[in-house]
């Protein structure tokens, strides 16, 4: 630990200001905001973002993928560095779930900025670059993961061919930002660049808020996968046909849907499943539907338990077809596994929260998060602050000020621990 800087901290009410500001980007007037990847009010936080790192005197880079970050080289302040030296990341993201809270993401972002920010005013010296990244598309309205996946070189033409999204909305999205498919392709970074990735959440969970605890040191992510199922069946007279004769897609829909939470809960304590979308065709009162698209997504914390429940997910689908006389059309959209985070960014974070004397425990997190991406290429951890009631993906979001400034400055701490080590 570079001792000189230990009673560093961040300025609670410069963090505070930056937080209001990119709340009203896409603001709902509930306490929410709507800000999917690319829309205009993703865009307009984006360009705000871009005059703060001015402001600050940081550099302002915009990858290919439209990764944003305000980046601080260490050769700046370092006797010691070289021109070869690694970039700790830190960073969060903008984007939000279609009329989410203001908490997610957002705050990792301007944490990451206010961390890199005092550490350029206090002079520290460095043997890293050190660089706050907002990374595009984490929420998945689009891809998902889309501007950590670039990143890291882990996505294809083939990813973005049929993205949860809907390729349209892809389309359409990178069309108003100016990104194009092969400049997402092309943003890989070297594999031996980066020395790590910390990012600073909130929980979306009650798991902290329940065990009064101030900070939650993430020790794995959970595995995530998406579906596309559409139950068949056939079009008839809803007044004519007999209730024996109908093959009925929302029947055998709907009880896949009812099935799912009762096997989970018996078999799989530790995981979810989740129908988040159900669209009937035709979709009319007086015809019996001939087809239903259920969009599945489920999450387990360990390798095992999401390939069996993943097997048990999809056979439960087929008995429900089958017991309604439907077919089954079941199209893959994607998976990310689960991932252990480094002993060393864990480390860092406890030993920051120790110096601070807050109180933390170990978490999976049930979310997913764009450090994901990047294990493999680098050292990766996260740390999580409670969140009031655990309300997340809604605009009852909401996280004390103490808390989310607590974990910004264990996120300096931290980083500054990790990139004073000589590389
Ligand atoms: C991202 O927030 C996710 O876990 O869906
Ligand atoms: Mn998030
Ligand atoms: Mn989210």
């Amino acid at each position: 630990m570079n001792k000189a800087f230990d009673s560093l901290r961040v300025s609670s009410s410069r963090l505070r200001a930056d937080f209001d500001a990119l709340a009203q980007f896409g603001a709902t007037g509930d306490g929410g905001v709507h800000r999917p990847t690319f829309s205009e009010a993703h865009l307009a936080a984006r360009a705000w973002l871009r005059e703060q790192i001015e402001k600050a005197g940081l550099e302002l880079r915009v990858d290919s993928a439209g990764n944003h970050s305000a980046f601080l080289n260490c050769a700046i302040k370092s006797p010691i560095s070289n021109p070869q030296s690694l970039t700790l990341l830190l960073g969060s993201h903008l984007d939000s779930v279609p009329y989410g809270g203001r908490f997610d993401g957002a705050l990792g972002v301007l944490a990451a900025l206010e961390v890199v920010r005092t550490v350029k005013e206090a002079g520290v010296p460095l043997t890293m670059n050190l660089e706050a990244i907002d990374f595009t598309d984490e929420e998945g309205t689009l891809v998902g993961f889309l501007g950590s996946a670039a990143v890291a070189g882990r996505l294809t033409a083939e990813h973005l061919r049929q993205p949860r999204g809907g390729r349209a909305a892809l389309d359409a999205g990178m069309a108003r930002a100016g990104v194009t498919e092969q400049g997402i392709l092309n943003a890989a970074r070297p594999a031996r660049s980066i020395a790590g990735y910390l990012e600073l959440h909130i929980e979306q969970g009650k798991r902290l808020e329940t065990a009064r605890t101030n900070i939650g040191i993430v020790s794995a992510i959970v595995g995530i996968a998406s579906y596309r199922l559409t139950f068949v069946g056939r079009a008839d007279h809803a007044g004519t046909t007999s209730m024996h004769d109908r093959r009925d897609a929302a029947q055998g829909a709907s009880a896949f849907v009812v099935a799912i939470r009762e096997l989970v809960i018996r078999d799989f304590p530790q995981c979810v499943a989740n129908v988040g979308n159900i669209t009937v065709a035709p979709g009319a009162f007086n015809i019996v539907p001939a087809s239903v698209v259920v969009s599945l997504e489920f999450r387990a914390p360990t390798a095992d338990e999401f390939s069996r429940l993943e097997t048990a997910l999809l056979e439960r689908a087929k008995i429900e077809a089958e017991r309604f006389g439907l077919g089954l059309k079941v199209d893959f959209l994607g998976k990310h596994d689960p991932t252990p985070m480094s002993f060393t960014a864990e480390n860092a974070f406890i030993a920051a929260c120790d110096a601070l004397r807050l109180s933390h425990m170990p978490l999976v997190s049930g979310a997913g998060h764009d450090g994901q991406m990047l294990v493999g290429m680098c050292a990766v951890g996260m740390i999580f602050v409670p969140s009031v009631g655990g309300a997340s993906h809604s605009p009852r979001e909401f996280t004390e000020w103490q808390d989310c400034v607590n974990g910004a400055n264990v996120l300096l701490q931290a980083a500054l621990q990790l990139a004073s080590h000589a590389t």
